[in-house]
């Protein structure tokens, strides 16, 4: 019989993870973009990582260096997201969606920067493909997990959006949380699953959170005996 070290649960999976919020460009100096770190996301790679997967990293920039072993793909927009995480989705065990991406793109990019005159401006927006529920739509047998970020109702929130998107798992916090959420070293998560089941953890380090759900996904994929 052979004994599995925990450092080994993951062997043999492809896993891809995305971080970092996307920058929607408006002219070539300006951007609309959202407060996301990376740090969830890396510390989501990192942990997939060291229990054994293959990991694909599709980040927005962030200031993070890459985990070491893992391969980063750089994207800026929500559209190169899409592009670069459909692309590589058939061939995934895994596929975990900490990225924070824009809902809303402008319509139009000035091919220059945009001169001010003094007046009123407005910027017409269009909506961005939910990447999340495009997987969710087109899932096999990967498993697939979300995250909310919530100001208000976290779990209602967090449940409709489970449903909606078609995902295994969700990781649920509320950013309002002195210690959770947007450049905090630290989360406070809960993990909601569409049987019901509900997780609630207390305020630990990211990469402590990441910890927990590679061993999450490691039950869902049915390995790593425990
Ligand atoms: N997501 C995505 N593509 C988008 C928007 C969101 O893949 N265009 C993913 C995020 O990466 C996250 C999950 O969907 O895993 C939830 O994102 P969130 O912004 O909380 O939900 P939305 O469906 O965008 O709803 P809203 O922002 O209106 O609350
Ligand atoms: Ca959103």
């Amino acid at each position: 019989t052979q004994l599995f070290s925990k450092s080994d649960c993951l062997k043999g999976k492809r896993a891809l993870v995305t971080a970092g919020g996307t920058q929607e460009p408006l002219d070539p100096v300006r951007y609309l973009g959202n407060r996301s770190s990376g740090r969830m996301g890396y510390a989501v790679a990192q942990a997939l990582q060291e229990a054994g997967a293959e990991t694909i990293l599709v980040s927005a920039p962030t200031d993070l260096p890459t985990p070491h072993g893992v391969s980063r793909v750089s994207v800026q927009t929500a559209l190169e997201m899409y592009d670069a995480v459909l692309a590589n989705f058939p061939n995934m065990d895994v596929i975990v969606k900490a990225a924070a991406v824009a809902d809303y793109r402008p319509a139009s990019q000035s091919e220059q920067k945009i001169k001010k005159d003094g007046t009123n401006r407005m910027i017409e927006l269009v909506p961005n493909p939910d990447i999340l529920a495009e997987l969710g739509r087109r899932k096999t047998s990967q498993v697939l997990i979300g995250f909310a970020a919530e100001t208000e109702n976290l779990l209602a929130n967090a449940q409709e959006k489970m449903h909606r998107k078609n995902v295994n798992l969700l990781v649920a916090n509320d950013v309002t949380k002195p210690g959770a959420g947007f450049g905090s070293p630290t989360n406070i998560v809960s993990f909601l699953f569409p049987d019901g089941r509900r997780i609630d953890f207390p305020k630990m380090s990211k990469l402590e959170v990441a910890r927990n759900l590679v061993g999450e996904i490691a039950n869902l994929l049915g390995d790593c005996n425990k």
